[in-house]
């Protein structure tokens, strides 16, 4: 396992390695990660991992400041995989140099997330250009848990052309059914059951939803999702995964795309 904190000493490093796979993070590691690293080392060639905690996607101090690292963890995980390649770089190593892509932020940067978060996409599409312009890989590795994070990642690559190809991956999810998240780290017991009861709900739910899809707003389903002790609802939307309309007809498939905070702790699902 290489380590490397310079890009320049990386770019030197990987010059003449043709199929990369990349593996973004911002540390934390969980069985999410574990699973993406695993799929990427399923692949031919090497498995390149970053762990760089961006400043530019968070949209308050304070979450940055909050948002768990353990990186001394997250390095015997990493090596416990027998990762190939890690990049640690700091802000001045991404952030110093100029673009050869400007970054292509979609409409749909503007609904879910886009709506509270200001500023979050453009925050991740700006780091992970970047690292698509010091890494050139050939597959990235994302999971479909921040769904609306991999289709804008999606976007930007077909629009400016970039010679990466993106493995969506499935969520991981904790016995409780929670999806795996570093966030989760900060969640005590109580807000670790509130959070599993919010997903058995909504899977529960699902049928239903999909027989009243018009009548969806009035199934009260904010009221009994707020009596299960949810600090508050960011949102909680429809939408067909594919077209990325409301669902309309009762044979569509959809998902059901829910934020939500426990206190100060803000989760996101797709169910
Ligand atoms: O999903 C994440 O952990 C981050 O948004 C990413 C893709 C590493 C960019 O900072």
């Amino acid at each position: 396992m290489k380590i490397f904190k310079s890009k320049h000493k990386l770019q030197k490093e990987i010059l003449n390695i043709k199929n990369i796979s990349f593996v973004p993070t911002m540390g934390g590691l969980h069985k999410g990660h574990i699973s993406l690293i695993k799929k990427s080392k399923s692949f031919k060639g090497k498995t390149l991992v970053s762990i760089f905690v961006n400043p530019k996607q968070f949209n308050e101090k304070k979450d940055f400041i909050n948002y768990p690292r353990n990186l001394k963890k997250d390095l015997m995980i990493l090596k416990r995989l027998n990762v190939d390649l890690i990049y640690l770089p700091n802000s001045k190593d991404v952030f110093s140099f100029q673009v050869k892509n400007k970054i292509f932020l979609d409409k749909f940067s503007k609904k879910l997330c886009g709506k509270s978060r200001r500023g979050h996409f453009k925050g991740v599409l700006n780091i992970v250009n970047r690292f698509l312009e010091i890494i050139k890989p050939k597959y990235i590795f994302l999971g479909i848990k921040d769904f609306q994070q991999s289709y804008l990642i999606n976007i930007h690559i077909l629009k400016r052309k970039i010679n990466t190809k993106i493995i969506h991956c499935k969520t991981i999810r904790e016995k409780n059914g929670i999806a795996c998240s570093t966030r989760n780290n900060n969640l005590n017991r109580n807000q670790f059951k509130i959070a599993s009861n919010v997903i058995k709900y909504l899977r529960n739910k699902k049928r239903l939803i999909k027989k009243e899809l018009s009548n969806f707003k009035f199934l009260n389903i904010k009221k009994d999702l707020m009596n299960l002790g949810l600090t508050k609802i960011d949102y909680i939307e429809l939408y067909n995964s594919k077209t990325l309309k409301r669902p309309k007809n009762k044979k569509e498939k959809f998902k059901i795309f829910i934020a939500f905070y426990l206190n100060k702790i803000r989760l996101i699902d797709n169910i």
